[in-house]
């Protein structure tokens, strides 16, 4: 497949030799199109020996092969990485001043912008507007990520991981379709932590793997993303809203937050079903061999909470509820019964157990469906189990 990488003048733009790195490395053929700003932070001769093509920013070079429809119209997808507030607006205007812009305007394949700039000028009314214009016209435009940027402040305007964008990429090369465009949906991933000290906690192995995939293939699908993070050391999915939590009460209270009126909520993190009754200020010392006991309370379970509301309070709830379930033994059995128990829409059911690795980015499930006939998904990549629950999903809100 033939991409171009479109490279705009952020300070982001080292990021892109990643990108495009990704794209060779998998059998892309990539033409790189910097604007002139962009060469004030990474010079022609790096995109040239990583991308093994010629490299110009204006339409005055190889004037005989007509570069500034040419490159355009052979991709079969455009990325631009950064996109400035620049290169947006002048996309949004169609303004043809150097070869990117030629190469935007004259392209008939997919589009995707992954901006990145500073705060303010990524909720300017202005680059606001000129998403809103490119979106409309069909361009993807990945929301940028929450964190530092290029001096000491932090906020919305971070280009994503590399290769997170790389692989809303590769979904919009395959041809799937953005189909949970409009549709709000919450993810919760990783495994809680309840404090016994300072220094210490109870908690459990979830790597928030199958989460992060979920909500990966879901704003990749279109979906604006909530993913509700405990404990986790993953890159930020591409376009998702991304809240960091530690305990159970922390994770329950941004699921509810951010499930009032949405249209999914899928609870995959490994939730603590108990918490030490009480949280010691002070270290807990050593007691002359002998071990202090740590009484234990029962948790709230989230998932039957979100059931519950949504029976009591028709419209306000998740539309669907997808629930998880990992189980040692009588795998179907007991997921069915988790399933009514706990009012959910879908159940993945996970089998555990010697052998079965947390970490993986494999998994092999069961989805129960209520209502309905179980679906097997074979030991797969986790992103393949996601999008079989979004497909379920899909239908549900249909
Ligand atoms: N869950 C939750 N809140 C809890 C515990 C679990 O929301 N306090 C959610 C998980 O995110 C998952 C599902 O419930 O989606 C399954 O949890 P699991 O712990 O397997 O179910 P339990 O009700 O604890 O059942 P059991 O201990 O009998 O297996």
């Amino acid at each position: 497949m033939q991409v171009v990488l479109g490279v705009s003048g952020g300070i982001a733009a080292y990021k892109a030799c990643e990108l495009l790195r990704l794209f060779t490395e998998s059998g892309h053929g990539v033409r790189v199109v910097p604007t002139r700003e962009a060469l004030n932070f990474v010079g022609a001769p790096t995109w040239a020996a990583l991308s093994g093509n010629p490299v110009s920013a204006e339409v005055w070079d190889d004037v005989h092969e007509v570069p500034h429809v040419r490159i355009g119209k052979r991709a079969d997808l455009v990325v631009v990485a950064p996109a400035t507030a620049d290169v947006l607006a002048k996309a949004a205007h169609g303004l043809a001043g150097d070869l990117l812009t030629n190469t935007l305007l004259t392209a008939t394949c997919p589009v995707v912008f992954a901006p990145a700039m500073h705060t303010e000028m990524w909720q300017h009314p202005a680059t606001r507007a000129n998403v809103a214009t490119l979106r409309e016209r069909g361009a993807i435009v990945i929301d940028p990520a929450v964190g530092r940027l290029t001096g000491a402040d932090t906020g919305p305007g971070r280009l994503p991981d590399p290769a997170e964008i790389f692989q809303v990429c590769l979904r919009v090369l395959r041809g799937r379709p953005r189909d949970l465009a409009g549709r709000r949906v919450v993810v919760s991933a990783g495994g809680t932590r309840e404090a016994i000290d300072p220094v210490r906690f109870i908690g459990n192995r979830s790597s928030g793997l199958q989460g992060y995939a979920l909500a990966r293939t879901a704003a990749a699908r279109g979906a604006e993303v909530t993913l509700v993070a405990a404990n986790t050391a993953l890159p930020d999915p591409a376009g998702a809203k991304v809240v960091r939590v530690e305990s159970t009460a922390e994770l329950r209270e941004a699921v509810l937050a951010a499930s009032a009126g949405a249209d999914a909520v899928v609870m995959a993190a490994a939730v603590a079903d108990f918490r030490p009754e009480t949280r010691h200020d002070a270290k807990i010392k050593k007691t002359d061999g002998e071990p202090a006991s740590i009484r234990l309370v029962k948790n709230p379970d989230i998932l039957a909470e979100l059931g519950e509301r949504r029976g009591h309070d028709s419209g306000a709830g998740p539309r669907v509820i997808v629930g998880f379930a990992a189980e040692t033994h009588d795998v179907l059995a007991n997921g069915q019964a988790k399933l009514a128990r706990k009012k959910c829409d879908l159940l993945v059911v996970n089998q555990v157990g010697e052998g079965l690795a947390f970490g993986s980015p494999d998994n092999a499930a069961t989805v129960l469906v209520a209502g309905g006939e179980p679906v097997e998904v074979p030991f797969g990549p986790k992103e393949d189990l996601a999008d079989v629950v979004w497909d379920l999903v899909a239908v549900r809100l249909s």
